[in-house]
């Protein structure tokens, strides 16, 4: 069957309602058929894949290209990037840039950041506990300042203007015109510069100086604009991520207040509970984008070649009750492996054991010192971030 191109699914025609509710509105398209013409809320055209199965096939597809090159100018849509990095990149150069991090950026660095994560937490926890009204906005209090503060420790950066990153990355990854993106883009690349020129000139024992140092078997070194892009994708990704894991696992475990006593009454449910957390309510709606070499079938679509825009939604993968049994209930116990939170194939989030210890400690942490921690605000009063990449709430009040 070739697909009726004519139907186009105007996303953002559902406005507020849609980001309060992605996964209706996907779940509505699944039962329809698992590709979609869409309009996205950024205006631009793309073929949405929903469906466990199709949307880890599309992940999987060599047909599809993560290289900007190949889009087709009709998109109208640029990447926002102070360098090459790993997320606009096909093999060769994807395996090569993979391999040199892979390299310094490894389970025993993850693990020795272990300690710090506890301390950063702890002292945000000791902040949140002297609010005078027993009150704050969570996203402010930990979920934004954990990864942002462990992303910076990570790499070497603590000296880096955090809310002034924050402005410019929720810019870069969020909804906003082409223009003010690029001038994001722009800012972040000189302040990035900065950094990395201050780092060549007094190393540390940190990723960010063993990337610089970085060589492979045949000699092979990052470029300085690769060095660029690598430090971008790393704190973006670092910290877009992992503060909706906070905060929408929080605020699902506030909504279920059964699977929260638990989880209290007993903490060797954790690891589950940060698995269900991702597959019921991921940071990533959809991953980065993909692009036809040549027309694919997908489903029984076909989707032309020539540099279409390919979106396969994880959130929706996720939720899809040919792979999970009963998907819209939050189950700590229930066996959540198989979820594409993260992302499947070459693209596989590197970053997957850090964001798992992080979410870890926070929640454990955040539940022990709090023990009668609740929502201060209706669920239907929440705002949602905008845009189809990223699941989060922009504050998520609670009280204590
Ligand atoms: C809960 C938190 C996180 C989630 C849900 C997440 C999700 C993802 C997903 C879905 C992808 C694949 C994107 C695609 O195929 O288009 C990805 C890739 C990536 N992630 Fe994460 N991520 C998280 C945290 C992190 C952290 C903490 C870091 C770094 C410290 C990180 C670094 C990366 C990098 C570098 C890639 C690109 C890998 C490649 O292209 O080979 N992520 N992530």
């Amino acid at each position: 069957m070739v697909a009726d191109t004519s139907a186009v699914v105007d996303l953002a025609a559902s406005g507020d309602e849609f980001a309060r509710h992605p996964h209706r509105v996907y779940a509505e398209l699944r039962e329809r058929g698992p590709v979609h013409r869409v309009r996205m809320p950024e205006g631009a055209l793309a073929w949405l894949v929903v469906g466990y199965e199709e949307v880890r096939a599309t992940l999987n597809d060599p047909r599809l290209s993560k290289d900007w090159r190949s889009a087709s100018e009709a998109i109208g849509l640029t990447p926002v990037a102070s360098g090459p990095h790993m997320l606009i990149l096909d093999p060769p150069h994807h395996t090569r840039l993979r391999k040199l991090v892979a390299k310094e950026f490894t389970p025993r660095r993850v693990e020795e950041m272990a300690p710090r994560v506890q301390r950063m937490t702890d002292e945000l926890l000791d902040a949140m506990l002297a609010a005078p009204d027993r009150r704050t906005d969570l996203v402010d209090a930990l979920s934004f300042p954990l990864p942002m503060g462990v992303i910076c420790e990570l790499l070497g950066v603590p000296s880096l203007d955090r809310e002034a990153f924050r402005a410019w990355s929720n810019t870069a990854v969020g909804s906003a015109p082409a223009a003010e993106k690029a001038v994001a883009a722009r800012e972040v690349g000189a302040y990035l510069a900065e950094l990395v020129a201050a780092k060549r000139e007094t190393p540390g024992d940190d990723l960010l100086s063993a990337l610089i140092r970085a060589t492979d078997e045949d000699g092979d070194r990052l470029s300085p604009e690769e060095l660029l892009g690598m430090a971008w994708i790393l704190l973006v990704a670092g910290h877009e991520t992992t503060v909706n894991l906070i905060s929408n696992g929080v605020l699902a475990l506030l909504r279920h207040p059964d699977q929260l006593a638990d989880l209290r009454a007993d903490f060797g449910l954790l690891e589950n509970a940060v698995e269900e957390m991702l597959r019921y309510d991921g940071p990533l709606e959809t991953p980065t984008y993909r692009f036809t070499t040549e027309p694919i079938e997908i489903g029984g679509t076909l989707i032309p070649g020539g540099g279409e825009l390919v979106l396969p939604v994880l959130a929706d993968a996720d939720r899809d009750p040919a792979r999970f049994d009963d998907p819209g209930r939050f189950d700590i116990r229930r066996d959540a492996r198989g979820h594409i939170a993260f992302g499947h194939g070459i693209h596989y989030c590197l970053g997957a054991p850090l964001a798992r210890l992080e979410a870890r400690i926070a929640v454990r942490s955040l539940l022990e010192r709090f023990p009668d921690l609740a929502l201060d605000a209706h669920p239907d009063s929440l705002t949602w971030r905008q845009g189809l990449l990223i699941r989060g709430p922009h504050r998520l009040p609670v009280r204590f």
